[in-house]
């Protein structure tokens, strides 16, 4: 295997799993982390006993179109390829719509949505122009099915998909694809910030029963990248524990 993928928010709960998950199929890695947050990637970098020729950390905001563009230029100079990129990096700022304050809605979308052309324009016309390539964007059963407290984070997620759909039909004649990953609550930091009660209620009307294993998220994403994903796109697929099925 000779190929490379880039994560964004690759150190967080679900990127993590991913980044582990790719390293494991033999992937380079390229493990993007938020502005000023060197130390904390390394540390991540020497808990998972990573070498650097596995992974690559890159600093990268997300939401700087500038930046991205530049950086990413350079890092495609440098790496020769980008073959898969996974857009995961997202947050929350969850409140009811009658308390949500502007910074708050703008901070997701710019986060959660915007960062979709931030990191994939620079790199999409190189994966066209090789003639394959996958990218793999980590919307939400909450931009599905709309989640109360979470009108900016479900309108981020939604956006998503029908950023991902286009994307995909341009994609095609070029051998690229483009999917998505619906994860469903996920054992992370982003879902343990909630309020407990909140949480029970929501993991007791899972028909799981529980809620999912980040590895779950990433042996998903490992299935689109690889062999088995070559002929799906423009898909979103849930990885939800039937929380929503639509
Ligand atoms: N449907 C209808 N009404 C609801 C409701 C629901 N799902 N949830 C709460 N309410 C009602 C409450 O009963 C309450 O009513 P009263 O005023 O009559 O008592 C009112 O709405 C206010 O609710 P809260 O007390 O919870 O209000 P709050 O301001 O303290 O908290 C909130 C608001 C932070 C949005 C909280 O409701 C919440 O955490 N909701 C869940 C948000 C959520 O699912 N976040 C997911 C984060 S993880 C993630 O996003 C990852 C992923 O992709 C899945």
């Amino acid at each position: 295997m000779n190929k490379v993928a880039l994560i964004t928010g690759s150190k967080g709960g679900i990127g993590s799993a991913i980044s582990s998950q790719l390293v494991a199929d033999g992937y380079r890695v390229i493990a993007t982390y938020f502005t000023g947050n060197h130390q904390c990637a390394l540390d991540w970098f020497n808990e998972n006993n990573f070498n650097k020729d596995q992974v690559h950390l890159f600093e990268l905001d997300v939401t700087d179109t500038e930046q991205c563009a530049k950086r990413l230029g350079n890092l495609l100079e440098q790496e020769g390829t980008i073959d898969v990129v996974i857009n995961n990096a997202g947050i929350t700022r969850d409140g009811m719509f009658k308390k949500m304050t502007y910074q708050s809605w703008d901070d997701v979308l710019q986060t959660n949505l915007n960062s979709l052309f931030n990191v994939t324009q620079p790199l999409f016309a190189a994966m066209c122009e090789k003639g394959d390539g996958r990218v793999v964007n980590i919307s939400s059963v909450n931009g599905l099915k709309g989640q109360f407290g979470q009108a900016n984070y479900s309108a981020a997620k939604a956006g998503m998909i029908g950023f991902s759909k286009a994307l995909a039909a341009e994609g095609a004649r070029s051998g690229v694809t483009v999917n998505v990953i619906a994860p469903g609550y996920t054992a992370t930091p982003m879902v343990e910030e909630m309020k407990p009660e909140v949480l029970e209620s929501i993991k007791s009307s899972i028909p799981l029963k529980r809620l999912a294993k980040p590895e779950e998220i990433a042996k998903a994403v490992s299935f689109l990248v690889g062999d088995g994903g070559a002929y799906i796109t423009g898909e979103t697929l849930n990885v939800n524990g039937g929380l929503y099925m639509h």
